[in-house]
């Protein structure tokens, strides 16, 4: 079967390199790719948001699976336009969607349907925010974007001058446009975070090893949010009975809620989680898999990519058996300086030559061939991958190998799973 795999990142590269492992995987394309995934599949130089174009592609090449990879093509209907012209394609349909791209829908459902998150207020017009800010709340609290804004959108406030400024960035000052059209106001919650992500074909619910990214740019969590800078799996955090607490109060509510509101969902769950006192409360939805969590799960999973996908689309995955390997995987990013701000494209990345698979792998992210060279095109640059039979002897090999790429231009947190140690 021939497979296309919608998306650029780190995360992608990881999707590509397990889905070529199965034997049911023929010729593997991703659009657009990066200099990374060349040397495993043909890159097609069509945006992720171009669905005309892919579905023209998808037709011309008889491809018998597509897999998107992020967001922002999942939110704007790709999988129910590939459908349209008979295409099967792995993800949640635009209805569906709404969970991760509309945060005023994902938290009314979860009022409705009583599934545990922090308390909150939607707001359409930036008046009543504002008066609502300045005298009902108790801080910290927060203010978000409803809509995509690439994990930019969320403000922690402490104070109302905070919240204030939040709103007219986000409403008046649209600094993620129409993102910001309406908001999300909501309780601080307390806790230690964590995120599950299941697998789903909108009846049976796969919830598949813990992993635990991180957010903060630098090390000890501190300076801006970004994408995500490493992560982990598995994360201690998340025992088994925390675990079976988030399938039984969060995730199977949420699918049976999707199923009955006409909106039945199928693909990757992904909840993001604060572990408060009173029990797990969800953060946030998103409808695809985590990027950096998906470079350190599936590494570790020994099921069949292509079959488990299928299962989900053919309404099978109670019949699938999926296994994991025991030991601990970890990744570190790789960004440009100035990430996530601004960042040049065109610098050459080094060292590269020198990792071995048997070390680590090397998932890229903004990266593209030149000539003989890798150079950086984006912020995140590259997960460093490796697997150990400790977590601690995962994390000295990523470490290792990560120190072989000459560092000039870039830089990686150092403390990636520390907490866990
Ligand atoms: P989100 O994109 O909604 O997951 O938010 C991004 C980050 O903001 C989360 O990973 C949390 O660290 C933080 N955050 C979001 N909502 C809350 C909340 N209600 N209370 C405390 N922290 C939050
Ligand atoms: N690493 C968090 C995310 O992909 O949203």
């Amino acid at each position: 079967m021939n497979i296309l795999v919608v998306g650029s990142g780190a995360r992608e590269h990881t999707l590509v390199w397990k889905l070529a492992q199965s034997p049911r995987a023929d010729k593997i394309y991703c659009a657009p790719g990066n200099g990374g995934i060349a040397s495993i599949a043909e890159c097609v130089d069509i945006a992720a948001g171009d669905v005309e174009k892919l579905v023209e592609f998808a037709k011309a090449r008889d491809i018998g699976l597509t897999v998107v990879g992020p967001e922002a093509p999942l939110c704007a209907g790709i999988v129910d336009e590939f459908e349209a012209h008979g295409l099967r394609a792995f993800g949640p349909r635009k209805a569906a969607a709404a969970l991760e791209g509309d945060k005023a829908f994902s938290k009314d459902i979860m009022t409705r349907h009583s599934i545990p998150t922090a308390a909150h207020r939607v707001f359409h017009d930036p008046d009543a925010a504002l008066a609502y800010v300045e005298e009902a709340v108790d801080y910290p609290m927060v203010v978000k974007a409803s809509g995509l804004a690439a994990g930019k959108g969320v403000i922690i406030c402490e104070s109302s001058e905070d919240a204030v400024a939040a709103i007219r960035k986000l409403m008046l000052d649209k600094a993620f446009g129409a993102a910001g059209r309406t908001l999300v106001i909501e309780d601080f919650l307390e806790g230690e975070e964590a995120s599950i992500i299941a697998l789903t074909d909108g009846e049976t619910l796969y919830v598949m090893e813990s992993s635990q990214d991180h957010k903060r740019a630098f090390d000890g969590d501190k300076g801006p949010n970004t994408g995500g800078m490493g992560a982990y799996s598995p994360a201690p955090v998340v025992t088994a009975d925390i675990q079976h607490r988030i399938e039984r109060e969060v995730l199977v509510p949420v699918i049976h809620a999707m199923k009955r509101e006409g909106r039945p969902f199928r693909g990757v769950l992904y909840a993001g989680l604060m572990l408060t006192k009173k029990g797990p409360k969800v953060l946030e939805f998103n409808v695809r898999f985590g990027d950096p969590e998906c470079q350190v799960l599936l590494p570790r999973l020994k099921a069949d990519l292509v079959d488990l996908f299928l299962a989900c689309l053919d309404g099978t995955l109670a019949d699938a058996s999926v296994d994991w390997d025991p030991r601990p995987a970890l990744g570190v990013v790789l960004a440009q300086e100035g990430y996530p701000g601004a960042v040049p494209v065109g610098r050459p990345l080094r060292g590269l030559d020198g990792i071995t698979p048997e070390e680590a792998l090397v998932f890229h992210g903004g990266t593209r061939r030149d000539g003989e060279q890798i150079v950086a095109t984006g912020g995140r640059v590259l997960t460093i991958t490796a697997l150990g039979d400790t977590l601690r002897e995962a994390r000295e090999k990523a470490y290792d190998a990560i120190g072989r790429i000459d560092p000039e231009g870039f830089f990686y947190r150092r403390d990636i799973g520390a907490r866990a140690l």
